[in-house]
C-alpha cells in the first residue's frame, strides 16, 4: 500500500524533489493515464498547502474534456484557447495566473479561486491535456511552482509510455 509522506517545511525545491519521487513510487508499473491521473490529483491536492482544486483536463475531439481531480465539481469542456486552460494549450505553454480576476476568459468554476497554474501535458508533439491548479489565495503561485508541476507533468507523461494519447482515445 502507498502512505504519502508528510513533507518537512523546506525550500519549495525540496518540497517538489520530495514530492516528485513520491510520484514516483505512487505510478510505479502503472500505465492506465485515467488511473495515473486520479492518483497524480489526489496526491497533489492531498500534500500541496492552500489548493482548492487539482485535476486534470484530457483532450477529446479538439477540446479539453474534464478528467480526474479533486475538488468541487467543475465546468467540463473547455474549448482550446477559451479560459486558463485553453490558453495553455493554445500557447503550448504553462500559465502562472495571479490574479484569475484580472485574466481575460478565466472560467470561475469555484468562485473561492484567486489564483492558478496550468501545466500542459506534451506526449511526442501533441498537447493531450493538462494539469491545473487553482487556490484560494492569490499569487498561490511561482516559479518555483510551475517547475514542480511541470515535473510532476513529466513524471505522469513517462508512466503513462509511449501510447497515452491511444490508450486516453480508448478511453473516452
Ligand atoms: N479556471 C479554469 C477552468 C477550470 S477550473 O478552474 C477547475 C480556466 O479558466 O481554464
Amino acid at each position: 500500500m502507498f502512505e504519502a509522506r508528510s513533507i518537512a517545511a523546506g525550500s519549495k525545491p525540496e518540497f517538489y524533489r520530495e514530492l516528485a519521487a513520491q510520484l514516483e513510487a505512487l505510478l510505479m508499473g502503472e500505465r492506465d493515464p485515467i488511473a495515473n491521473a486520479a492518483n497524480t490529483s489526489a496526491l497533489l491536492f492531498q500534500m500541496m498547502p492552500d489548493l482548492n482544486w487539482a485535476g486534470f483536463y484530457i483532450m477529446r475531439s479538439g477540446e479539453l474534456v474534464l478528467g480526474p481531480f479533486q475538488g468541487k465539481p467543475a465546468c467540463v469542456r473547455i474549448p482550446v484557447g477559451r479560459g486558463v486552460c485553453g490558453a495553455a494549450v493554445a500557447q503550448r505553454k504553462s500559465m502562472l495566473v495571479e490574479d484569475v480576476h484580472a485574466f481575460p476568459g478565466h472560467i470561475a468554476c469555484d468562485a473561492a479561486s484567486r489564483s492558478e497554474l496550468v501545466v500542459p501535458l506534451i506526449g511526442r508533439d501533441d498537447v493531450i491535456g493538462v494539469i491545473d491548479l487553482d487556490s484560494p489565495s492569490p499569487a498561490r503561485f511561482d516559479a518555483d511552482d510551475q517547475a514542480g508541476i511541470e515535473r510532476i507533468a513529466a513524471i505522469w507523461l513517462a508512466a503513462c509510455g509511449e501510447g497515452v494519447k491511444a490508450a486516453l482515445a480508448r478511453a473516452s
